[in-house]
């Protein structure tokens, strides 16, 4: 039985289809990315499953389970954790007091006293590489430690699933290979993952399975080595200049954007 199961999800925003129909499914253990160009529907799809958005038709099943519709504290109660694209700290707070919250109100397993969450956000603060800044005020913090921060705050709730949305972008290549190291040691730790990347290397660095999104439809999905070499992904997404770097001799034409990085 899969984990996650997504089925002819659509989402309409007045004219604009963000999502026209996606189907696909999460198994256990799983790094699933999810790329596409810019509004292709991606953080639409994860705030569906995250239950911040209310898809129009479709299924979302967690376990078997729809949890289309329900209310993103309960979905986050049952074990989906996410991420915010648009980092959203608690200003005020630190580095572990933010953390904390996760354990405070989004645990399945009940929550946690205050001194209990604390010692449960040490552990993942660590894990994120932000065990030095621990008890610094949030409004100190660079926007790729803010990144590490919102995945911190999402692995204190104790996740079976873990919805990342864009958490490397921006960071240098030794911060990516970082967040790389991150992301296996959460997979080892038993966590599923889908995260939205437009790092090339992310995707090829750690996902198991990959899926392209285009105008709210799967493009195609399968193994990421596949996938990136597909002349519809090239053109659709990663534009003829990806596929020249990756892979001399010369890919065909493109319409590709080259939004994204390798
Ligand atoms: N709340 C909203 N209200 C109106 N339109 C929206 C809303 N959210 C998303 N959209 C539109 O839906 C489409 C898909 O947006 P979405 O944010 O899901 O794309 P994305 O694939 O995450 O893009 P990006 O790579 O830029 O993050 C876009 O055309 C966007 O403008
Ligand atoms: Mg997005």
């Amino acid at each position: 039985m899969s984990l996650l199961a997504v089925r002819d999800l659509s989402k309409r925003f007045g004219g604009v289809k963000a999502l026209a129909g996606v189907t696909f499914t999460v198994e256990p253990g799983q790094v699933l990315g999810i790329i596409g160009p810019n509004g292709a529907g991606k953080t639409t799809l994860l705030n569906c499953i995250s239950g911040l958005t209310r898809p129009d038709a479709g299924d979302i099943r967690w376990d078997d389970r729809s949890i289309s519709g329900m209310p993103a504290y309960r979905i986050a109660r049952l074990g989906i954790g996410r991420t915010f694209q648009i980092v959203r700290p608690f200003p005020s707070m630190t580095v572990r007091e933010n953390t904390a919250m996760g354990g405070l109100f989004g645990r399945p397993d009940g929550r946690l006293q205050p001194a209990a969450a604390l010692k449960a956000a040490d552990e993942v603060i660590d894990l994120v590489g932000l065990g030095e800044k621990r008890h610094h005020a949030v409004l100190r913090l660079t926007v790729p430690d803010r990144k590490r921060l919102e995945v911190a705050r999402a692995l204190a709730m104790h996740p079976r699933l873990l919805l990342l949305d864009e958490v490397m972008a921006g960071l240098n290549q030794v911060e990516v290979e970082q967040a790389l190291t991150m992301v296996r040691r959460v997979q080892e730790g038993g966590v599923t993952i889908v995260l939205i990347e437009h790092v090339m290397s992310v995707i090829v660095g750690v996902c198991t399975h990959a899926l392209v999104l285009n105008f709210g439809r799967t493009l195609i999905e399968g193994p990421p080595a596949e996938v990136l070499n597909d002349p519809r992904v090239i053109e659709a997404y990663l534009g003829e200049r990806y596929a020249r770097r990756q892979q001399p001799p010369p890919a065909p034409p493109s319409k590709g954007d080259g939004n994204a990085q390798a």
